[in-house]
């Protein structure tokens, strides 16, 4: 991978970034998950350190090392992510919200390992916080970047997105192709700005789409 020359175009500035999947329990030994390997949230932390940035990075489970210099909140849940982010988010200058968050979790937590005694089971899911809605919704928000993973009408609910959590810009990835987004090395994403102005960031290894997703962030907001 090609780094980009160390830099500081961000100094004095402070990047809270989420990454990974939360896990969500439904027993000791189970939970409910999606296939987020966090690689491109820690590349985007990796991407802002270089330039300089203060980076503070709140991760679900994955098993990348954190890049040198930024600091890792590791959590597990939708909950602790929210927590953690709520704890960290008045001193953010920028939030950019790219983990893959459960949408839901069970309603509750079976005590004991659940028993393959029925036929057919359910579980009872309920809804997880949204924490880049609760984020857009503060008085003092930090500018707020979100993704939007989509496997069809991408750019329609990527802007619906973009609108109903108050961003100034939404990443756009379009999870149905191959070879791109989640758990993959490569990706490709279209950014969508609050002013209506769109940018194309095409197929490349996710640090170098991190990097220039970072620098357009500075070029259009700094
Ligand atoms: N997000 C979040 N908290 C949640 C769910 C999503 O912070 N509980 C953030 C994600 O990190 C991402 C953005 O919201 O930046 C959009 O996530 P996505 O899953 O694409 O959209 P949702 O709003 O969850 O809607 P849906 O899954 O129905 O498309
Ligand atoms: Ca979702």
């Amino acid at each position: 991978e090609l780094l980009q020359p160390v830099s500081q175009a961000l100094a004095g500035q402070h990047w809270l970034i989420t990454a990974g999947p939360t896990r969500e329990a439904i027993d000791p030994v189970r939970f409910l998950s999606n296939n987020s390997s966090g690689k491109m949230g820690y590349a985007i932390a990796k991407a802002a350190q270089r330039m300089g940035a203060k980076v503070t990075l709140v991760s679900g489970p994955v098993s990348i090392d954190v890049p040198a210099g930024v600091s890792r909140v590791a959590v597990v849940t939708a909950e602790q992510m929210e927590q953690a982010v709520m704890q960290q988010v008045s001193d953010a200058d920028v939030f950019v919200a790219c983990a893959a968050v459960a949408d839901y979790k069970p309603a509750a937590i079976a005590e004991q390992k659940i028993k393959k005694n029925a036929k057919t089971m359910e579980i009872k899911l309920i809804k997880n916080p949204d924490i880049l809605q609760q984020v857009g919704a503060l008085k003092n928000k930090p500018l707020c970047i979100g993704f939007a993973a989509e496997t069809e009408n991408v750019e329609y609910y990527a802007k619906d997105k973009l609108q109903r959590k108050n961003l100034d810009m939404i990443c756009a990835n379009n999870v149905a192709k191959k070879d791109i987004g989640f758990d993959s090395e490569e990706n490709e994403l279209v950014l969508y700005c609050k002013n209506g102005d769109s940018v194309a960031l095409d197929q490349n290894a996710k640090y170098t789409i991190a990097s220039d997703l970072v620098s357009e962030i500075k070029n259009r907001f700094f």
